[in-house]
Parts: structure tokens; sequence; C-alpha cells
């Protein structure tokens, strides 16, 4: 075993922070069987304590730990999809600690694909519990990071970082709530709502407002701390003159090759859904450094492909031009 994990996996036992990276964002983890080391995750993020972590495990052999009354629809999508970018909420098992659940009865499962999450995983099962306690490795509110450069920019040199190169996803895991009979789609992600319905037998429903609480639900978050703006397929070069005669710095996120503008900054993104969102947030990282007044981002067709990204792109106007605990 590489000392990197080894000594990742000590801090995990010991209690410690450790960052690592999965196929969808970065993880800030810890031993999700103390409560104790969970705690550090909250203050780190500024997270409130209400809002539930996702537990992390190596395999589905290790849902019967965390969860209880696993239903066979949790079954089908955990042989269809993991290791990979799902999330499963399942009724928690009695040891699952409130302060991994924010106090509710369910919990969040999943079992990431990233060779160095498995690794790590694995290294703290011989070592510790096995189960590891992970938002995305972000102040609470603001942009989910692609690269261990990212975390750095977020928690500073003290932070222990498992470096794994950017991530392939590029956006949070898709969230599938099993704890209450019918399939809900609480965030969609990388694995899609149709992939679900192949799996499941049935298409999930989308979330209403009793559905439990999900940090990635709230109307604003992932977001820049510059003003985000969507526009209109069409409707971004006369936005970006208007922005510019009104003497505001505008940093564009395009669909497709650049072309002449008043922006003053511009960035094109990928035409194809996936390489987008792979992208996504280092492009806003990026604008959101700019120096710009305003980010005007082209904003996609409201095709199913596109289901997620738009959901991110949506909160992220929301949340915008905030500080870091909105
Ligand atoms: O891709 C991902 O899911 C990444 C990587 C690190 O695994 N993690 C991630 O964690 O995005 P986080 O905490 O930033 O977002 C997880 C979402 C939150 O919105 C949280 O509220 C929700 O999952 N969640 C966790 N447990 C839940 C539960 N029992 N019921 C409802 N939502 C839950
Ligand atoms: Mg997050």
């Amino acid at each position: 075993m590489p000392d990197n994990l080894a000594a990742a996996a000590a801090r995990l036992a010991a209690g410690e922070l450790v960052a690592f990276p999965t196929e969808t964002v970065y993880g800030l983890g810890a031993d999700a069987a103390n409560p104790n080391a969970v705690a550090k995750i909250f203050a780190a993020k500024g997270r409130p304590a209400d809002h539930p972590v996702i537990v992390h495990i190596a395999n589905a052999n290790a849902l019967g730990d965390w969860a209880r009354d696993i239903p066979e629809s949790a079954r089908k999508v955990a042989t269809a999809f993991w290791p990979g970018p799902l999330t499963i909420i399942l009724e928690k098992a009695e040891r699952v600690s409130p302060s991994v659940t924010g106090g509710q009865d369910s919990v969040g499962l999943r079992c990431p694909l990233h060779p160095m999450a498995q690794a790590l995983l694995n290294a703290f099962a011989k070592t510790g519990s096995g189960a590891i306690a992970a938002p995305s490795a972000n102040k609470f509110g603001h942009v989910s990071p692609t690269t261990a450069q990212h975390v750095r920019d977020e928690f500073g040199p003290d932070l222990m970082i498992l470096d794994g190169g950017a991530c392939d996803v590029g956006i949070e895991s898709t969230i599938l709530d099993l704890s209450r009979g019918t399939p809900v789609l609480l965030r969609p992600g990388a694995i899609t709502r149709e992939q679900l319905a192949e799996a499941l037998g049935e298409m999930p429903r989308s979330r209403d407002d009793e559905a439990p609480r999900a940090s990635g639900t709230l109307a604003a978050h992932y977001a820049p701390r510059t003003p985000l703006e969507l526009t209109g397929e069409g409707a971004l070069e006369l936005r970006v003159r208007e922005l510019a005669a009104a003497g505001k710095r505008v940093a564009v996120l395009a669909r497709g090759p650049g072309r002449a503008s008043a922006a003053s900054h511009w960035q094109s993104a990928p035409e194809n859904s996936t390489a987008y969102a792979h992208d996504l947030y280092a492009h806003l990282r990026s604008l959101d450094t700019s120096g710009a007044d305003v980010i005007l981002v082209e904003a996609p067709p409201p095709d199913v492909a596109w289901e997620a990204v738009n959901d991110r792109l949506t909160r992220a106007a929301q949340g915008s031009g905030e500080s870091d605990e909105p």
C-alpha cells in the first residue's frame, strides 16, 4: 500500500479529516462511526448540523451495516450502478449516529468508483470502520471541488488531501431516495432518471416538499461568489453588450466556440453534456476569480441529457453573489 494511503487511513482512524478524490467531486472525509470526527466536517465546512452527510462504503456487502429493511430496489440499483456516481437513501441502521444523518432516520450510502477512493476505503477497513462520511470538500454552499488544488483553495495547506487528478464526472452523484416506498430522485446526476427507471422497472418520481433535507437540493447552492446570470440561447450577445454598456466586466461561459464579444473573459464550454459537466466547476471557479462583475452563462437546452447540468446552473445562479454561508 502506498505510504500516503496508509497515512490517510491512519488519520481517519485517529478521528481526523482527509480529503480524497471520487469520480464525481472531491470529498471531505471522516470516520462515519466516530461522531466527534464527523463533527469536524461540519465545523470545517460551516455546514448546518441538520444537513446529513453521505456514508461511503467499499461495496454493497456493507449496506447491511449502515441500513436496515433494505428493499429489493436498493439491491437492483447497487448491482447496476455500484461502484459509481449513485447515492441511495435508505432507513438507517441503529448504529448510525445522528451527526451523520442530521437527525433523520434515513442514511445516504454510496460506493465510489475512483480507484483512490476504493483504495482508501479498503485501507481504512483494516484500521477502522471502513466507512467514510464525506460531503463535497467545499465550504457550505460553494462550488464543489474537482481537483486537489480546488480543495486546497477552500481549506488551505493544513488539510491532508489525496491527489487523484481531475474528477471524471465533475458534478455530484445522483441521489435516489428508496426509504419511502416509491423511488424519488432527490438530485439528478450522471446516472440519469432513465437509467434508474431501467434498473428499477419504474420511473423515479421527482422530489416534493416532504422530501428529507438535502443541502444539495436547496434552491441556492453550488454557487460562485460573483453574481451569475443564465441567458437563453441567442440572447447572450445582447446581454453582454447591455452589461458592458453599463460599465460591467462580464465573464462568459458559452456553449461552443468563441465569438467576437464585448465580454472581458470568454470561456467556451463543450457542446456535449457529459464533457460540459466534467469541466463545469473548474470553469465556474476560474470565471469567479477573473475579476468580472457578472458571470453570464449561456443556458443549455432543457433536454433530459442536460437535467443534472441545468439543475446545478439554476442553483448556482440563485446562490451566487453571496458570502460563504448563504
Ligand atoms: O458525489 C457526491 O455525492 C459527493 C462525493 C464526495 O461523494 N458528495 C456530495 O456530498 O455531494 P454533499 O454532502 O455535498 O451532498 C450530499 C447530499 C446533501 O445534499 C445531503 O443533504 C444529501 O446528500 N443527503 C445525505 N444523506 C441524506 C439523507 N439521509 N436524506 C436525504 N439527503 C441526504
Ligand atoms: Mg456539497
